[in-house]
Order: C-alpha cells, then sequence, then structure tokens
C-alpha cells in the first residue's frame, strides 16, 4: 500500500502516550479505553518493543494481536503512533545470529538479555531491523488514525565489535582519504603511532588507547572520531527503517525519541534525518526546572525551532532511580506546561498502564494496576487532558521569540571531557546549565542550536567552553559583535581545532582577536579552594566566588571587569568585555564564577539589548513565550513552593481559567501554579 496522504492536521496538543496492552487480556483494553476517554487522551504511541510478537523468524510475521490492538484504538477514536518495534532484540534473532550483540568497552562480546542494545553495524541487524520496519508500514500506512511513525526507542550506548571496528574503517577512510591526513589528525607521532595500513586501526576502548574508563584516552583524536562514528553509525539504522517506511508511506511524519542531553549521541548530526523532533524527558531530580528548559530548548533547536514533541513523561514516578518520589501535586501539569511553553504540540507518557512484570512494574502509569480512576493521580492526568482541549489550536505551531543564542556542541562536550590536562571535575554540562540557569532566571526566551546555525537574527549569542572549534564559528562570533550583538564566552574555549589538536597560538586562539585577551597560564585546583573576584564596570559593582579553573588573563585592548583577589594571580583579569565599535562587546570569563557571578554578568550582558525579563526578581518564576498565528501567548510558570505574587507584564485572557488580566494587574500564582496568558 502507497500512501501519499498527509495525516489529518492537529487541531490541539496531543495527549497520550506509550501504550501496550499486549501485555494484559483483552478485557482490560475496554477499561483502559473508558478511563482514556475520562482523561481526553487522543494519542496511543504502539508496539515500540513488539519485534519478538510480530516476527518469529527471518520470514515469519504475524500481526493478528497488533491489527486488533489498531482496530480497538480506531474504534475509540483514537490515533496512534506506529513504532518501528525495534527497540528490543528478539531471543531468536541474538540466538541464530549472536553478531547482532553487542561488544562493550571492556571488549566483552554480549549475549541475550535486555534492550536498546543491538550492534549498529551488524549486517544481519540492520537488514532484519529494515525489514520489519517496512512490514510494519506496508501493513498500516494509509491508515487514517496513523498520526506519526516512531523509529527504533532511545538509541545510545557504543559498541565495540569486529564489525564495528570494520564500518570505523570505512567511515575512517571516507573521512580523511590517505593515512597521512588521519595520522596528522590523530597526531600520531605522539607515541609512535603512525599508521600505515587502515587494518592496524582498532576501535578506542579498555583494550587498546584507554585506562579508567571512557573518558581517559591516549588519543583524543581517535576518541573522538570513535564517538562521532558510533553516532553516524546508529544514525544509519533510523535512516535504513526510515527508507523502508518511505518505500509505502510517502508523508507520514517520522521521528525517534531523544533523551535531552545525552552524550552518547550527537543530536545536531541526526536533526536533519527527523521530521520532527522528540523526546523523553526524565529529569535527574526534582528541582530541575532549569534544566528542563534547557533540554526542550536543545531539542525545540534541532528542527530550526519547530514545534517538537515530549515522547515521554512519567505522570507519578519513575522506576531507576534508587529512591523514586511521586510528582508531588500540580509538579505534572506544572512541567508539562513549561513543555509546552518551550515549543512542545505533544504531551505524551510513559506508559499508560503499568507493565504487569519485569523491571518496569513499578514505574509509574496514567493507569495503576487496578485501573483507578478515582486517585489523586489520575484525577491531575484528566485535569490536564481538559485544559488541553480547552486551549485547543491556540500555541499549535508557534514559535519562541528569541533574542539568544545559547551555542551546544556534543564536540566541544566530547573533547573538554575526554582530555588530560584540564580539571576533571568540571563537566560541560554542568559548565552550560549555570549559563543558562543565569539567563533562565531573568526570564529571557532563547534558542539552544549548533555552532553551525545562522546567528544573524540574535543580540546575543552565549557560548560557555566552546572548547573545539569547527568551520567558521570564529568570524560568525566576531560578525555579532561587529553589528552591534554581544558574545559571551568561558575559560577552555577557543583550545583544539576540529581534529582535537591545539592551535599553535595564544589560548582562546582563533576567538582571541575577537575577546581581545590571551590566557598566559590555566590553574586548576580543587573544588574547596575559593577565589574571591571583584567584578566591577560595565554596570557592575560586586564580588563573586570563583573556584576549580582560575585563567590568568592577559587584556590586550579588552577592559578588565573582574580581577583575582587571591592567589599569586591576585590582581590580575579574571573576567573581561571587549568593546566593538558598532556598540557590541565581547565578554570572556575566565573561570568559574558561582551562580551569583554568573548571573550579574549575563544580566549586565542582558541588560546592554534591553533583553532581561519582566520578571526577573522572581528566580522560581519562569517566563517563556510562544509566538504564533494565534497571537502572542506568555507562560508564567511558578516553579516555587511558595505563592508569588508579581504585576502582570502585559494584558490578555488567561485562557485556562478564561479570566481578563490587566497591564500592571497584581498576580498571585498559587505553589506550582500556570499562567497561560493570551496577550492583546
Ligand atoms: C525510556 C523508555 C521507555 C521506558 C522509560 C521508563 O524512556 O523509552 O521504554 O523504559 O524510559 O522511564
Ligand atoms: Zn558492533
Amino acid at each position: 500500500m502507497t500512501d501519499t496522504t498527509e495525516p489529518a492536521p492537529q487541531t490541539k496538543i496531543l495527549y497520550g502516550g506509550d501504550y501496550n496492552p499486549e501485555q494484559w487480556p483483552r478485557e482490560v483494553w475496554e477499561l483502559d479505553h473508558a478511563a482514556f476517554d475520562l482523561a481526553a487522551i487522543d494519542t496511543l504511541t504502539l508496539g515500540v518493543f513488539d519485534w519478538a510478537l510480530l516476527s518469529s523468524g527471518e520470514d515469519e510475521y504475524d500481526f493478528t494481536l497488533l491489527d486488533a490492538i489498531v482496530a480497538r484504538v480506531a474504534e475509540s477514536g483514537r490515533r496512534f503512533v506506529m513504532a518501528t518495534a525495534t527497540g528490543a532484540l528478539p531471543p531468536w534473532l541474538a540466538h541464530q545470529h549472536p553478531e547482532v550483540n553487542r561488544t562493550d568497552f571492556e571488549g566483552r562480546r554480549h549475549v541475550y538479555g535486555q534492550r536498546h542494545n543491538a550492534c549498529p553495524s551488524s549486517p544481519v541487524f540492520r537488514r532484519l531491523a529494515a525489514r520489519l520496519a517496512g512490514k510494519i508500514a506496508e501493513r498500516y500506512a494509509g491508515h487514517p488514525g496513523l498520526v506519526a511513525w516512531h523509529i527504533g526507542n532511545e538509541y545510545g550506548g557504543a559498541c565495540y565489535c569486529e564489525n564495528c571496528a570494520a564500518g570505523f574503517r570505512v567511515w575512517l577512510r571516507e573521512k580523511y582519504v590517505t593515512l597521512d591526513r588521519l595520522n596528522e589528525a590523530w597526531n600520531a607521532t605522539f607515541w609512535s603511532h603512525t599508521f600505515t595500513d587502515w587494518a592496524e586501526i582498532v576501535p578506542p576502548n579498555m583494550l587498546s588507547e584507554h585506562w579508567r574508563g571512557p573518558n581517559h584516552t591516549a588519543f583524543q583524536g581517535i576518541t573522538l572520531d570513535y564517538l562521532r562514528f558510533m553516532s553516524d553509525a546508529m544514525l544509519q539504522n533510523f535512516i535504513d527503517e526510515k527508507a523502508a517506511i518511505r518505500e509505502h508511506d510517502a508523508a507520514t511524519p517520522a521521528t525517534t525519541n531523544f533523551m535531552g542531553m545525552y552524550r552518547p549521541i550527537d543530536y545536531h548530526r541526526w536533526a536533519e534525518h527527523l521530521d520532527f523532533a522528540s523526546w523523553d524527558n526524565y529529569p535527574p531530580t526534582d528541582r530541575s526546572e532549569a534544566r528542563m528548559a534547557f533540554t526542550h530548548d536543545l531539542m525545540r533547536g534541532l528542527k530550526g525551532g519547530d514545534p517538537f514533541w515530549v515522547m515521554e513523561q512519567t505522570p507519578t514516578i519513575t522506576a531507576s532511580r534508587d529512591i523514586n518520589p511521586v510528582k508531588r501535586p500540580g509538579v505534572l501539569r506544572l512541567w508539562s506546561w513549561q513543555s509546552v511553553a518551550h515549543g512542545a504540540d505533544a504531551v505524551l507518557y510513559f506508559q499508560m498502564r503499568q507493565s504487569r512484570g519485569a523491571c518496569e512494574k513499578y514505574h509509574g502509569a496514567v493507569l495503576d494496576h487496578a485501573g483507578r480512576t478515582d486517585t489523586r493521580s489520575f484525577r491531575e492526568v484528566a485535569q490536564l487532558g481538559a485544559d488541553f482541549s480547552r486551549v485547543g489550536s491556540a500555541v499549535l505551531g508557534a514559535r519562541t521569540p528569541a533574542r539568544v543564542a545559547f551555542l551546544f556542541d556534543w564536540d566541544s562536550w566530547w573533547a573538554s571531557e575526554i582530555t588530560d590536562g584540564l580539571n576533571r571535575t568540571v563537566t560541560y554540562p554542568q559548565v552550560v546549565l549555570g549559563y543558562h540557569r543565569a539567563l533562565w532566571e531573568a526570564g529571557v526566551q532563547l534558542d539552544v542550536v549548533a555552532v553551525d546555525a545562522p546567528l544573524d537574527g540574535y543580540d546575543v549569542v552565549v557560548a560557555p567552553l566552546l572548547h573545539l572549534l569547527k568551520g567558521d564559528v570564529a568570524s560568525r562570533l566576531r560578525a555579532v559583535v561587529d553589528r552591534g550583538g554581544s558574545v559571551v564566552s568561558s575559560f577552555l574555549s577557543g583550545r583544539v581545532d576540529v581534529d582535537t589538536n591545539a592551535f599553535l597560538t595564544d589560548a582562546p586562539g582563533p576567538l582571541a582577536p575577537l575577546f581581545g585577551v590571551r590566557v598566559e597560564e590555566t590553574d586548576s585546583l580543587p573544588a574547596e579552594t575559593v577565589n574571591r573576584i571583584a567584578l566591577r564596570g560595565a554596570g557592575l559593582d560586586t564580588v563573586a566566588d570563583a573556584r576549580s579553573v582560575f585563567e590568568v588573563l592577559v587584556a590586550e585592548g579588552a577592559e578588565v571587569i573582574g580581577t583575582y583577589g587571591d592567589d599569586f594571580y591576585a590582581g590580575s583579569p579574571a573576567v573581561t568585555r571587549n568593546a566593538s565599535e558598532a556598540g557590541g562587546s565581547a565578554w570572556y570569563v575566565g573561570t568559574l564564577l558561582d551562580q551569583g557571578g554568573l548571573s550579574a554578568v549575563l544580566r549586565a550582558v542582558l541588560a546592554e539589548h534591553g533583553l532581561v525579563g519582566p520578571y526577573a526578581d522572581e528566580p522560581e518564576l519562569e517566563f517563556a513565550v510562544r509566538d504564533g498565528g494565534g497571537g502572542r501567548i506568555a507562560f508564567l510558570l511558578n516553579h516555587a513552593d511558595a505563592a508569588v505574587t508579581v504585576e502582570a507584564h502585559a494584558s490578555g485572557t488567561d485562557v485556562l481559567t478564561g479570566l481578563a488580566i490587566a497591564a500592571g494587574e497584581s498576580l498571585t500564582l498559587a505553589p506550582k501554579d500556570v499562567v497561560v496568558l493570551r496577550e492583546g
């Protein structure tokens, strides 16, 4: 069956989640759908782990049960996201073809078990996964209830087997063409590593270049290339399955569920192959609101600011932590609206009903094992469903009007963390999230983008720990300042080229002229050691604590804003600002400032462009905006445990309550409360 019709247009925020009724008897399906009606559930993701159910051998496929599930879903008037069922291997496949199992970082070939662990380079896996995707597409393409294709599941991890080694060599040949070029990129003359035959190259793991684990490598060049190769190898699995779908369905959009700030996969390398971005929101702690805001923005940035989906979140608890707290009253609603505020057009759960057995049987779900609908958590799920129905299409397709770009780069993440000689207690996400929190608390709208994204539309570009410089990023940052914009970067930026080799110039390498500084020494100390920084100038007059990394700067044209107070470099510059003739500024922060110091610096930068948000004095009151066909919608999200009272920044209507709000009016938000204000 070939279908070229687009799915019916979306009229509201999609609401539902992963539904696995193959795990329980059909009588229960009836109870499920009755409950879904109560909660305005309209979208169900089917078959993510159904490979063994659908296929019992290379040429044996049986869709009886999945057909019945689809038929029951369609009968209920709900729509479905169809998975390609390749998230877990069936036992017969691993038994007949042991090559589909991965070899781990220690070099151990695994045997059958768990999930998300197929070798991405295995020809057998690639052929049969794509064939399964094709069979499923052939069967369900053109179904009026089909909303999207869900390819694989949470791609990740790594494999170090012989097939991957061979794939790596092919990847390297395509990239470098000659061994001379490869040897140069890897600086192979260090420790006598000059390769004379492609066959000499083996994957970097504990049997070869590594000691103490994935971050300790003798050669950053090979390790960074292997990370890139692994990301590309799994991307190829996605591409194979998508191509198989496209043989039967030319139009229905396809995605896979990403994991936000997930180190092993460079989502920027994947983005162009997805029709829309989606991700699974499982924050590491219950106070991760700033981090979630950042991650939503990162995911939205993958497709140029287009809306994305929250493919999974738990309505109550996760099962994977040592201690699994429930979401407190109001938190599900607050976090769900936060995702919409940052660009989500679908809010889906893992899972609709709890698994009966295995490791996720206690994982939270819309329906518990008893299927009760008279619980606090179900009531909150149903309330949110009613909210989404009421709001209808108001935010759909609307975009974030950001004047600030935040650069995020997997290469810099990898390169800075697989390197000796820096400070291993300082991680890329930690630095990035510190800068982001300062911006988030100031209530500024921002896009998180790749280093090769266009920067023309932004007044401010924030690029902490831009360790590895590739492409023309240095000259494009320069252009921002030359047209009157501002750029902010941090310590350990501009240190290495795309191959991880140092620049033969002062740090921060090609960025040095932009910032008007050079780094003379880089000191790193245990986090207990504090250096007191005085911040003066450009509207700043305060002090801050600095820790961990201390670059001793020499100003070469830049104004000194921050000065070290302690140690032998007391009096030396720590923070600088280089003004441009066009009125722009390039700020360089040579040390890890505490949150108060970072906040002071970043607010000074935002203030230069009038970008500090309306509720910046209330750091736990999040302010986010979406702008589209339905007008400008402002979201006020009270993450605090206490009520907060503010003056409304604009007039409009709260679309959740229907109440009119006047600009300047006193507005009180209860703890965890949300206002969705259609301005005007
Ligand atoms: C992931 C997976 C789901 C489930 C949840 C549990 O996101 O995609 O299958 O395991 O985690 O939190
Ligand atoms: Zn492999």
